[in-house]
């Protein structure tokens, strides 16, 4: 069965890897991508697709429901793959406004948008409603806590996965209530090309390749579970083709690494892999910094459901994939230079103090 897509958030990080591959693998599937291009947003992820024909990139914010009902109708949307999010933790302890806004109004807005379209069309069976979400919403596990699973209760830290949880829950409700075929997914830490500089694995390749201090919150033991970003595209695909609506999927790596560990990685990579470094060993700029807010201590999915039930296993190693990245920002100085943006440095005086 071919589909026909809208894509919100596809300008972002993930959102861009994932229109990527989707056009990769189903070239004559309809793709339109909505995404207001916030400061996250680039359209340069996208180069290149603007000139298939079956590729359609519109600027527009997910609040706009005339502009969402419009795209739905004329582009006879049958799967909405939802990214667009406020995505950063600390810019939403610096600022929850926006949060809210974007991922509880705006996911809101999309699910009534879509539930209109849905049932004007006589509630096809096929269409689908991915709601793309995170590990956060489950809040912090001590260390000898299990892995998040999808039966986890809900209990988030910051505005950003408090807004999360407020969207997931609606997407449920909709489900439960009016039968709209949607899936929710929850993901750990993604990593990869096009990430934006300020998530700690783009932030150190950067900061490490101009000789910038490389901040690390508290004492460094925070525990995330790291993805990379190509496995997250596959599992999203599987769960748009395979997923059963109304069911949660939770997605992960099974790679939990001390915040501190991974940085030491990093570097390492760095003075292997980049020629001239203004600091080396890359290690001598690490900086331990006033820890962020609330910080949650540790994140780890238990992504058995997806794999058991969908077949879904993520097929590149940490070793690998930080490999990947880290070459991959050696290469695209292009891409990340213009976004050290006065914008930005304006937000990293805000948010480190060092
Ligand atoms: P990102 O910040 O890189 O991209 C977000 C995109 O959404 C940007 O292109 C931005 O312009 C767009 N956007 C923001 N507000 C919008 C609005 N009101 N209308 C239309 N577009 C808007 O985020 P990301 O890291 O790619 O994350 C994508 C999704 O995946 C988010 O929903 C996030 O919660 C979720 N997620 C992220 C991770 C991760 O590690 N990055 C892990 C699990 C889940
Ligand atoms: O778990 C999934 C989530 O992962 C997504 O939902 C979020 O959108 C995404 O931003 C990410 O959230 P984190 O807060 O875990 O990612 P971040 O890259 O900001 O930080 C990773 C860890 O590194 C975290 O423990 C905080 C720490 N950190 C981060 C930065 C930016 C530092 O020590 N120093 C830093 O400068």
């Amino acid at each position: 069965m071919s589909r026909r897509l809208l894509i919100t958030g596809g300008a972002g990080f993930i959102g861009s890897n994932f229109v990527h591959h989707w056009c990769q693998n189903y070239p004559s599937e309809r793709v339109v991508v909505l995404d207001a291009l916030t400061y996250a947003g680039n359209i340069a992820n996208l180069a290149g697709l603007e000139k298939q024909d079956n590729f359609r990139f519109v600027q527009g914010n997910i609040c706009d429901r005339s502009l969402l009902n419009q795209l739905l109708e004329t582009e006879n949307i049958d799967t909405i793959a939802h990214f667009a999010a406020e995505s950063h933790v600390d810019r939403s302890i610096l600022g929850p406004g926006a949060f809210v806004e974007t991922n509880v109004v705006g996911t809101y807005t999309l699910l009534e948008a879509f539930r209109q379209h849905w049932q004007t069309n006589s509630l096809p069976t096929n269409y689908r409603f991915l709601h793309v979400s995170t590990d956060e919403v489950y809040g912090s596990l001590n260390p000898n806590d299990p892995p998040f699973s999808e039966t986890t209760p809900y209990s988030p830290n910051s505005p950003y996965s408090a807004s999360k949880a407020g969207s997931d829950h609606l997407v449920h409700a909709y489900h439960h209530t009016y039968g709209l075929p949607t899936i929710i997914t929850n993901c750990s830490n993604n990593y990869g090309p096009y990430q934006f500089p300020e998530k700690l694995i783009p932030l150190i390749c950067i900061n490490t390749l101009i000789g910038k201090r490389l901040p690390v919150y508290g004492d460094g033991k925070n525990v995330r579970d790291w993805l990379y970003v190509g496995d997250h595209c596959s599992a999203l695909d599987v769960v748009i083709h395979r997923g059963i609506p109304g069911e949660t999927y939770n997605i992960g790596g099974n790679n939990e690494v001390e915040n501190i560990n991974l940085v030491q990685m990093l570097c390492q990579l760095m003075d292997e892999l980049a020629p001239n470094l203004p600091v080396r060993p890359a290690a001598n700029l690490i900086t331990f910094v006033k820890d962020r807010l609330g910080h949650d201590r540790r994140y780890a999915i238990d992504a058995t459901k997806i794999q058991t039930q969908l077949g879904w296993t993520p097929s590149v190693t940490v070793a690998e994939g930080l490999r990947l990245t880290v070459a991959w920002y050696l290469t695209h100085e292009n891409w990340w230079k213009p976004l050290l943006s006065q914008e930005y440095q304006a937000y990293y005086q805000k948010n480190y103090v060092f």
